[in-house]
């Protein structure tokens, strides 16, 4: 495999020795950018996404205006789902589904597919944005994880109390093992596209994980977890596990076969890193913390760069993704802060 971008990024996640702490933001293409608005005045979100000069042109946008160490593939979690057969539409209020998967028969429906054939505007994407890249930037590819692609299945969307996951997980333990399963082994297949198209790094996002029970996530979610980092392994791309809400299931993470986990707001990580051992960290900055005073940004930014020095790596981030009405000031305070912060 050829790695020829030299990136603090990727060197943070393998526990290299970096100049500075490397930053990216958890959704950093987006609607808080006056740019990004204006490109989704004349498309759809759906079609940005499947249009792979207009999906590279918004990945490129945050780099432009704040230099970050690493760009992100522009798409969405929900994004494979559609040639499984469950389409999705995004409204004002979020992603709705236009078939909820409720019964035996909806998930038998949903079928596993070649993702190069069912998303092949996502390898197109990939392609596009690493030739404008230019191996100056390392390109981060995604997935969702499969509890939460099933989270968004079921209910159709959205949810406050995701009452109809939960009652298939209490009613119908194995229908729901049934459709983990199967959206497993289509992230493996979509993950591994993503690394053929030549992204450097991946990161699994488990939006969703942190609302059971410790014995249900290490039941139900971890296998699935273990199995598609395994599935990774050898192309020697790192990966990254984020789990929101992961602070009870931390003795079980830390014993995942990944690069890096990253880490929402509410963990100190000065009491964390210990307990994850030999692993890099990524995070943690609450993303309402950039609706505060620049002062309060920088100190809490350097407070976090401090204590992610105790890492084997750190790479900065936010605890979850920035928010459409954030300062754009803050950020870029944010980032030059983060980029200046000398690890001893
Ligand atoms: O990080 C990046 O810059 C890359 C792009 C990216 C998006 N979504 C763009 C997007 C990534 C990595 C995601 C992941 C994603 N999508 C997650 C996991 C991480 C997380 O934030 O928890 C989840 C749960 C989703 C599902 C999703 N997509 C929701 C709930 C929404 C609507 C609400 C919201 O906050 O926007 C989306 C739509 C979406 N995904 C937008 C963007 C830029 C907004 C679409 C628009 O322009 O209207």
């Amino acid at each position: 495999m050829s790695n020829p971008v030299k990136s603090t990024y990727l060197a943070a996640l393998r526990g290299e020795p970096v100049d500075h702490t490397p930053i990216w933001i958890m959704r950093q293409a987006g609607r808080y950018l006056p740019e990004y608005q204006e490109v989704r005045q004349k498309v759809s979100f759906n079609e940005l996404c499947r249009t792979p000069e207009l999906a590279c042109e918004v990945t490129l946008q945050p780099l432009r205006r704040f230099g970050m160490d690493a760009a992100i593939l522009f798409s969405d979690i929900l994004v494979p789902l559609e040639p499984m057969g469950a389409p999705f539409s995004f409204a004002q209020g979020g992603p709705k589904l236009e078939r909820p998967l409720r019964s035996e028969a909806d998930i038998d429906q949903l079928q596993v597919v070649d993702a190069e054939e069912g998303c092949s505007y996502v390898a197109d994407a990939i392609r596009l944005i690493k030739q404008e890249l230019a191996g100056k930037t390392p390109l981060i590819g995604f997935a969702g994880a499969p509890f939460t692609l099933a989270a968004y299945l079921i209910e159709g969307g959205g949810s406050k109390d995701f009452m109809h996951l939960k009652s298939m997980l209490y009613s119908q333990p194995a229908l729901l093992q049934k459709l983990m399963d199967k959206l497993t082994d289509q992230t493996i297949d979509y993950l591994r596209m993503q690394v053929d198209a030549g992204v450097e790094a991946v990161q699994v996002f488990d939006t969703w994980g942190g609302i059971l029970h410790v014995h249900d996530y290490e039941r139900l979610i971890m296998p699935s977890i273990r199995k598609i980092m395994a599935s990774l392994k050898d192309s020697g791309v790192p990966r990254v596990y984020f789990l929101k809400g992961s602070s009870p299931y931390l003795h079980l993470v830390k014993d995942l076969d990944v690069e890096c986990l990253g880490l929402d707001w509410t963990l100190d990580l000065e009491r964390t890193i210990p307990l994850l051992g030999n692993k890099s960290i990524q995070g943690n900055l609450d993303p309402l913390a950039l609706f505060g005073t620049p002062e309060e940004v920088r100190e809490r930014a350097l407070a976090i760069c401090r204590q992610g020095a105790a890492a084997r790596g750190h790479v900065f981030n936010l605890g979850h993704g920035i928010l459409p009405p954030t300062p754009i000031p803050n950020v870029e305070v944010l980032v030059e802060t983060v980029q200046g912060f000398q690890r001893s």
